[in-house]
């Protein structure tokens, strides 16, 4: 049995976007997000609240929220590793932000400059703060499949990070395959492993599709009983801090498979489609998804 509905968070503008070694330009990212949130997405992860010197391409966090023309239902998440980039956050009018944990230390080191402890008593603060400031939490956790420093990845440590963020207050805990490393059964053990400890509807999965396992994975999540899917608009990413880590699942393909098997997503798959070729047009790349591919060559 599948879910009748699935939420699809949007995470082009962000996730696809952080690891282009070329500069977009604000006006074609907040084009790129303004777009995304007329396809039918309640979701569109839109910019992070980073030190440009670590992410040089999340720079112009500020004026990419400030020409967002928000659509009523839509949500535009950010990323906030800390309280100073939560405080940058609400003073752009931020409604929901998100943090971002990691299973493995030294990943956590390499990506936030913190152990894993440090980084959840930062977290402890912001969800503190979001709370007295009615801003919603998203929280990620990072290399729940495999690290690209440690290799295996205790899932009790996933378990322990994951339910940490739910205790401080995140709503949803996207459960992050880094580097796409994972497979269904892998997947099918980590999620037996978290859905102990915090509830299904809270759960959501983020998956790269490295080794090309993401849809696989993502049905393997669907059958277990998982309704929220992270994507990304034309496969789009990466991360800055996982080596040879490649794009997130592509949007299009996720919302191919969903339809056939009867799954609501509110999403418009043409529209989708249509702004992954825009998006490829503007990085000079062709999309790396197989749907668009396909349909291209039709
Ligand atoms: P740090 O160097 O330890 O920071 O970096 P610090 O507190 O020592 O401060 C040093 C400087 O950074 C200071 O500036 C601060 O003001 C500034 P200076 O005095 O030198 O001019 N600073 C900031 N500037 C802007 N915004 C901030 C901020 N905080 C401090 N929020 C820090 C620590 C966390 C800031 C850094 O490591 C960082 O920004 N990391 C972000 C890395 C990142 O964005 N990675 C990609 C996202 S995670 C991901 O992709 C995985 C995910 O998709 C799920 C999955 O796939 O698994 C979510
Ligand atoms: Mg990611």
């Amino acid at each position: 049995p599948f879910p009748d509905f699935v939420k699809i968070v949007e995470v082009g503008p962000r996730d696809g976007l952080q690891n282009e070694k070329q500069i977009v330009s604000t006006h074609d990212k907040i084009e790129l997000i303004n777009r995304l949130a007329n396809t039918g997405l309640s979701v569109v992860e839109s910019t992070s609240f980073v030190s440009p010197k670590w992410v040089p391409q999340m720079a112009d966090c500020k004026e990419v929220m400030a020409g967002i023309i928000a659509v009523p239902g839509v949500s535009y998440p950010s990323l906030t590793p800390n309280l100073q980039g939560f405080q940058a956050a609400l003073k752009a009018g931020a409604k929901e932000v998100s943090v971002f944990a990691a299973a493995s230390e030294t990943f956590s080191k390499r990506n936030i400059n913190a152990t894993i402890d440090e980084s959840l008593a930062r977290y402890k603060d912001v969800c503190q703060q979001a709370k007295d400031n009615g801003i919603r939490v998203r929280g990620y956790v990072s290399t729940v499949l495999g690290c690209p420093y440690e290799g295996r990845i205790s899932l009790d440590k996933v378990v322990e990070v994951s339910k940490r963020l739910h205790d401080y207050g995140c709503y949803e805990i996207s459960l992050g395959d880094t580097i796409g490393i994972g497979t269904p059964g892998a997947t099918f053990k980590m999620l037996s492993a978290v859905s102990q400890e915090i509830p299904m509807s809270a759960i959501a999965v983020h998956f790269h599709d490295t080794y090309g396992q993401a849809l696989a994975n993502i049905l393997t999540a669907l059958q277990f009983g998982v309704n929220v899917v992270d994507s990304s608009v034309g496969g789009l990413g990466g991360c800055p801090y996982a080596k040879g880590a490649s794009g997130n699942v592509a949007t299009e393909d996720v919302l191919y498979m969903m339809k056939d098997l009867g799954i609501e997503t509110n999403v418009d798959l043409e529209k989708i489609l249509d702004i992954s070729c825009w998006v490829s047009t503007i990085l000079h790349k062709t999309p790396s998804s197989k749907v668009s591919l396909a349909l291209s060559h039709k």
